[in-house]
């Protein structure tokens, strides 16, 4: 081989590494018109761009807009201006149809308030996204349900309702919930705004795991810092306007307890 192929060879192997961008955001804007004089600027000119396997905190004061900017990540709500591109599909050009068909199988989102079916059990919940998709019948749909619960604990669990189950193993139920479908991204408004210590710490090093181990791309809503310590980059968000976005160099190890070590 010579010397020129050899380094043909070496750049192809590392472009073969390259991650897949999953979404791309371009001068997005939000305005709300809350009645003809009052408008508020939620979000401002944000450019962002997020690969496949990150694991993202989103941070910032209260009205800062990061609710916002999940909700039009999440195709819950549409910007005012700026692209949004999410796996290939570019925001401005789908339907309301079709954007609901993209969010229930590219989108797994977890929030603050669990949002389980109350009189379901925990493996009929994590169900419903497989139903809303189709194809699958009940057989492969409680195989897959059942997988996804082993996968965060709580396959000894499937058949209890909500109310029969603690704060941190309903969010567990959510999460699996939210994985079910494969989706491309992983949206959590405040995941863990209704837990205790013990448990937020729980959670995170499931969503840590979760990363590490299937490669699912996470962004998390929260307003502790000892949250974003978990994630592998840090976006802050002041004003409607990305203020910092950076990558968090002394990650939490799952499982560390600070309340002991520090
Ligand atoms: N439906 C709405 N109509 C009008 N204004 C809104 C609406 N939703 C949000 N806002 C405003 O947009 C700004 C951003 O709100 P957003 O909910 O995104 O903030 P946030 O960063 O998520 O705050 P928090 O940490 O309190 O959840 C705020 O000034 C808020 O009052
Ligand atoms: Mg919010």
């Amino acid at each position: 081989m010579n010397k020129e192929s050899k380094k043909t060879v070496k750049k192809s192997k590392k472009s073969s590494k390259k991650l897949k961008k999953i979404i791309e955001i371009k001068k997005l804007s939000k305005v709300y018109d809350v009645t003809d004089e009052i408008k508020v600027h939620a979000l401002k000119d944000v450019d962002v761009d997020i690969y496949e396997s990150e694991f993202i905190s989103i941070m910032g004061p209260s009205g800062s807009g990061k609710s916002t900017f999940m909700n039009v990540l999440g195709f819950l709500d549409t910007q005012t201006s700026g692209d949004y591109i999410l796996d290939g599909f570019t925001s401005q050009e789908l339907t309301d149809d079709k954007k609901a068909e993209i969010r229930n199988l590219k989108i797994g989102f977890v929030f603050q308030g669990f949002n389980l079916l109350p009189r379901t059990t925990a493996l009929e919940n994590v169900e419903i996204p497989l139903f809303y998709r189709g194809g699958y019948n009940m057989k492969h749909a409680h195989q897959k349900a059942m997988e996804m619960l082993d996968l965060v604990g709580l396959a000894d669990r499937a058949h209890h309702t909500p109310a029969e189950l603690s704060g941190g193993q309903q969010q567990r139920v959510a999460i699996a919930r939210s994985l079910v479908n494969d989706p491309a991204i992983i949206l959590a408004d405040e995941p863990t705004g209704n837990l205790d210590t013990k448990t937020t710490n729980d959670i995170l090093t499931l969503f840590s795991e979760l990363n590490e181990k299937i490669g699912i791309t996470i962004l998390i809503v929260t307003h502790e810092p000892d949250v974003a310590d978990f994630t592998k980059r840090k976006i802050v968000f002041r004003d409607g306007q990305v203020t910092e976005d950076v990558s968090i160099k002394k990650r939490s190890r799952a499982g560390y307890n600070r309340e002991i070590y520090v």
